[in-house]
């Protein structure tokens, strides 16, 4: 065996598992050993709620034309049907695209983010992300030696005061803030919704400091009261809105269809940048994601899956009341698939996850979607446990919580 370290580059030597790969890793051995994990982890889909009935059937209907189509190299930027039948769908959520240069069909949305932080990040330039934030994004533009610079996340999205502030501070150490990144809506994890008057302010904000915004919404579709406000993007007249969203949430994750709207010369770079990394999309899935548009199935899919979620919040809230120490607090999120927790201060979160493993319950220790040291947090999943496992895994969970407080 070579000696592996000599010969990465220092990007690779940055590659080490994740807390997901991690705790994936331990429930998979708790699991060969007999043991169940209930995993309140990842934002993965209801299983039963997944469309394969539908996904079957457009495929058992393409014709012979179609297959050719979905078996032969397409182009870098996505299928132009799918990138028309997206375009269409971000018109009725507020964000008017060209399919012919302003969207580029992507490998879910995580591939938006690192094609956004490869075009646009060099060493030391600044990044501001939210306090907490989601923790791939972190992932993606790390890879890249920027300065990660955090702003408080309160019960109305990312705090605008706050926001200013560090501009501010930015401004007097002498450097230019290039890039926010912001999660408006049904945050990750907070599940926090960005006011109406904070977007505006934030597009303004965008103006007098001269920055670009990137807009990741895998959740806003997800909403349990009335509707999605309009995206940051859908208000930025000025063009310095990038926004990226993904089958993820409201379809299914595997299928990894995912798109980004930017501005023209944006995207041109970006699909330049793409092709270093995959000529093209997979053609069997932008078929069928173009198909379920056609046929409606996205906008039946979108409200049945929010009502199992709203369910599964509900039973997840009411588990927690009566199995959660009195110590700690969480929202209740009006959308989207997180609960998050807080401690008090001296509970370290990443240290009981472990111990939650060995006796069957895993979570995200909230460390993770923070740049800087914060350690008592959770962040809980209710949309892939069944009901009974919410119920049994927040049992489990409370009673080590109760001990660790
Ligand atoms: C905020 C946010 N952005 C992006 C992604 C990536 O989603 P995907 O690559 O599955 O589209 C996720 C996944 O959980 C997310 O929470």
């Amino acid at each position: 065996m070579v000696d592996a370290d000599k010969f990465y580059s220092e990007l690779g030597k940055t590659f080490e598992p994740g807390i997901i790969t991690q705790v994936v890793l331990a429930a998979m051995d708790s699991a060969k050993q007999g043991k169940k994990i209930i995993g309140l982890t990842g934002g993965m889909y209801d299983p039963p709620s997944l469309p394969g009935e539908e996904v079957s059937r457009v495929l058992a209907e393409a014709s012979e034309e179609d297959w050719r189509e979905m078996l032969q190299y397409g182009g870098t930027v996505g299928s132009l049907e799918l990138r028309e039948e997206l375009s269409k769908f971000m018109a009725g959520h507020g964000i008017e695209a060209d399919p012919n240069g302003e969207i580029i069909v992507t490998t879910g949305s995580q591939q938006a983010l690192d094609l956004v932080a490869r075009v646009f990040l060099d060493p030391g330039d600044v990044v501001i992300v939210g306090a907490p934030t989601y923790l791939s994004a972190l992932g993606a533009f790390r890879q890249f030696n920027p300065e990660i610079r955090s702003v408080e996340i309160d019960e109305g999205g990312m705090n605008v005061e706050a926001l200013e502030a560090e501009l501010g501070r930015i401004e007097a150490e002498g450097k230019w803030a290039k890039l926010l990144y912001l999660v408006p809506s049904f945050q990750n994890p907070t599940s926090t919704m960005l006011t109406v008057e904070r977007r505006k302010r934030i597009v303004e904000l965008a103006e007098e400091h001269d920055f670009i915004i990137l807009e990741d919404n895998p959740y806003g579709y997800i909403c349990f009261e009335g509707e999605m406000p309009t995206p940051v993007m859908g208000l930025d007249e000025g063009g310095r809105t990038m926004y990226t969203s993904t089958f993820s949430k409201i379809v299914s994750p595997g299928m990894r269809i995912g798109w980004l709207v930017a501005p023209r010369e944006f995207i041109s770079k970006m699909v330049e940048a793409k092709s270093n990394v995959s000529i093209c999309n997979d053609g069997i899935t932008q078929y069928v994601a173009a198909q379920l548009f056609k046929r409606g199935e996205v906008e039946r899919q979108i409200p049945k899956v929010t009502e199992v979620y709203r369910r599964k919040r509900d039973l997840m809230l009411e588990a927690m009341k009566t199995s959660f120490p009195v110590e700690a607090e969480w929202n209740d999120p009006e959308g989207g698939l997180f609960l998050w927790v807080k401690l008090p201060e001296h509970v370290n979160t990443t240290e009981i996850l472990m111990e939650a493993v060995e006796n069957g319950v895993a979570f995200i220790p909230g460390s993770n979607f923070f740049a800087e040291p914060v350690h008592n947090y959770i962040r809980l999943n209710y949309s892939f446990p069944s009901e009974a496992d919410i119920v049994e895994g927040i049992q489990i969970l409370g009673g080590l919580l109760k001990k660790a407080v």
